[in-house]
């Protein structure tokens, strides 16, 4: 394979940018034209696609965000769309691409590895929802982001002697709040895993202060089935002690990517290259244990997420 192209698609996530950083120079240092594609299928369509050097990608890897951009396009959605978007590859002579995205970024490329084109998935997502892969590039980076905010919210709550809930993001997948959780040793942590039972988180938050607690930090995964407005009432009236809510939102997303973030691009979309250069069929790369893994596309995308629950007991045991 000669010419590849690459694009970010999806929830943008803290070591993107070192991932497309590491696609295109290994794709370069192979002998391969890599193209950088805008605003991920959204650009495909519109045909925003450049020829990248290795220049082009220079004083990005520490920078949050994506230099090619993001979106979620719903055009792409469409047979129609789909159709257009191979069209467009093929009238700019490229063979093969990396897609660097979660969940729904993946499974485009699996529409369009149905339609003859070569995709190697990379796993760029702050939720660390993808069921094949131990790790998504971003993950780390918003779990230290949420870390810190615990600890700032930690003195300003044992100051007043509050309750704080912190809303984090995830989706469906509960592990940001879980590692967050672990790490800023949160007294109780809710994800959409675990059903949630109000009256305990009532009463773990009554002994708590009943043994001289001066706060009491909650983290809540975003896809817990009670709104955070409803649960800081709720906890409020039923303990008698002020709650307030805190929801981080995008500032989870952004940010300079860690050290764990930066291997993990580096490392994955690298593979990915590798794997068009040999001209593999379609597949997903990820980390499992210390090794990098590529698994068939369509079998990947199938592979269900297990939640860590022996962590999530630990969690509970510590708090
Ligand atoms: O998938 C990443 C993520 O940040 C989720 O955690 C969150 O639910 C969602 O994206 C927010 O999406 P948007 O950027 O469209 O508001």
């Amino acid at each position: 394979m000669k010419k590849i192209g690459v694009l970010t698609s999806g929830g943008d996530s803290p070591g993107m940018n070192a991932a497309v950083r590491a696609a295109v120079r290994k794709g370069l240092y192979l002998g391969m034209e890599v193209y950088g594609i805008q605003r991920g299928y959204e650009g495909l369509l519109d045909g925003e696609i450049e020829k990248l050097q290795r220049h082009s990608v220079g004083d990005i890897l520490q920078r949050g965000g994506t230099v090619l951009r993001t979106a979620r396009s719903e055009r792409f959605r469409t047979d129609e769309g789909q159709e257009h978007a191979v069209r467009m590859l093929e009238t700019f002579g490229i063979e093969g691409l990396v897609v660097i995205g979660g969940d729904g970024s993946l499974a485009g490329g699996l529409e369009l590895s149905k339609r003859g084109i070569r995709v190697m998935g990379v796993p760029g997502t702050i939720d660390n929802d993808l069921g094949y892969t131990d790790y998504t590039i971003g993950f780390d980076t918003a779990v230290n982001t949420v870390l810190s905010l615990i600890s700032n919210i930690r003195d300003t709550s044992s100051a007043h002697e509050r309750t704080t809930i912190i809303e984090v993001m995830g989706r469906n997948c509960g592990d940001i709040a879980l590692h967050a959780g672990l790490g800023g040793g949160a007294d109780v942590i809710l994800v959409p895993e675990v059903a949630a039972d109000l009256n305990e988180v009532c009463r773990k938050v009554i002994r708590g202060q009943q043994s001289g607690k001066l706060h009491s930090i909650i983290v809540k995964a975003e896809g817990v089935g009670i709104s955070t407005q409803e649960l800081t009432e709720l906890i409020e009236d039923r303990t008698g002690r002020e709650t307030r809510a805190v929801v981080p939102g995008y500032i989870q997303r952004g940010g300079t990517p860690s050290a764990r973030d930066r291997m993990l691009a580096s490392l994955t979309a690298t593979k990915a290259v590798e794997l068009l250069y040999d001209d593999t069929d379609s597949r997903a790369v990820g980390i499992c244990g210390n090794e990098i893994v590529a698994y068939e596309l369509e079998k990947a995308l199938g592979m269900k997420r297990e939640f860590d629950r022996k962590l999530y007991e630990l969690a509970d045991v510590l708090a």
